[in-house]
């Protein structure tokens, strides 16, 4: 029977580009997201240029309802699913008092809420498989507090240490989980952020959601727990640990603070 690997966020960005560097090695994919018209093209045009089945589902992620229906429709076990990755997120930035709440609440229910959900529902049909792998995706941004988007950073440490966790309980049931925490990558995410991506071009150079894609499937394919693209972003991962917690909020105020949209 075929498998799967189901891609939350697939029709942009970092989960578009995981969908495309795993069709061309020959997965089927089960792509999720909101908008169906990229959903429809994406899913077309991967299996035309890499015969691979792909199958996609319309879900918002942040409607109850709708992850229980799509949850329902995965635990049936039609399309078996072998690789799971949770992609899908959102940002926010500025001061957390002034943002409308409801996109703030809607980002802890994407990127913590479903994600634990579709962990917990997918996790338990794996375990009856006795294997299977998990992929969430955290944030650089999750290794240190985040002034001025506190918000989404923190919901990043919660994917960190909630995959690091996992990682160990799952191992005696066959199951693999793995945490991709990239930096400051080129995609759409900026954009919905209401940040101001260029100021962030001058300061770094992005790395591709192409070139975070290909890092990221070679490294699953070596079952590293910890996947962090880009030798300047392992660095400013291990050095909030190094220095006084005043010190890295005080200089992370600093820095987040110059990204305020000028537009
Ligand atoms: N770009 C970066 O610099 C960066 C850095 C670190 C971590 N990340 C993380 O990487 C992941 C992917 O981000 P990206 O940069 O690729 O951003 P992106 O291009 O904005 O993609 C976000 C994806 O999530 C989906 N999504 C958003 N809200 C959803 C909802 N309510 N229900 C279902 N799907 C939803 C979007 O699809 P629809 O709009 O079609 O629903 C889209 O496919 C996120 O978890 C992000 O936090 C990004």
């Amino acid at each position: 029977m075929p498998h799967y690997a189901l891609i939350t966020g697939a029709s942009s960005g970092i989960g578009l580009a995981l969908a495309e560097a795993l069709a061309r090695r020959g997965r089927n994919l089960i792509l999720v997201a909101r908008r169906r018209a990229a959903l429809e093209s994406i899913a077309h045009e991967l299996s035309r240029r890499f015969g691979v089945e792909v199958l996609f589902r319309v879900c918002d992620l942040s409607e109850p309802l709708q992850l229980s229906g799509l949850l329902h429709e995965l635990e049936q076990g039609e399309w078996p699913i072998d690789l799971l990755v949770n992609n899908a997120g959102l940002g926010s930035y500025g001061a957390f008092v002034a943002q409308d709440w409801r996109r703030e609440q809607q980002l802890i229910e994407v990127n913590i809420l479903a994600l634990a959900r579709l962990c917990h529902a997918i996790g338990n049909v794996m375990a009856g498989q006795g294997s299977g792998q998990i992929l969430n995706i955290a944030a650089r941004a999750g290794f240190q507090p985040g002034p001025w988007m506190s918000n989404y950073c923190a919901s990043k440490t919660y994917v960190l240490h909630f995959s690091e966790g996992l990682r160990e309980e799952l191992k005696e049931y066959g199951i693999s989980v793995s945490v991709l925490c990239p930096g400051p990558t080129h995609s759409a995410f900026w954009r919905s952020a209401q940040m101001d991506s260029g100021s962030l071009d001058g300061s770094q150079r992005l790395l591709s959601a192409e070139q975070v894609a290909l890092i990221t499937v070679r490294a699953l394919e070596k079952n590293r727990a910890l996947i962090i693209p880009g030798w300047r972003n392992r660095l400013l991962a291990i050095a909030p640990r190094l220095a006084p917690r005043w010190l890295v909020r005080r200089v992370a105020a600093r820095f987040n603070r110059r990204f305020i949209h000028s537009g």
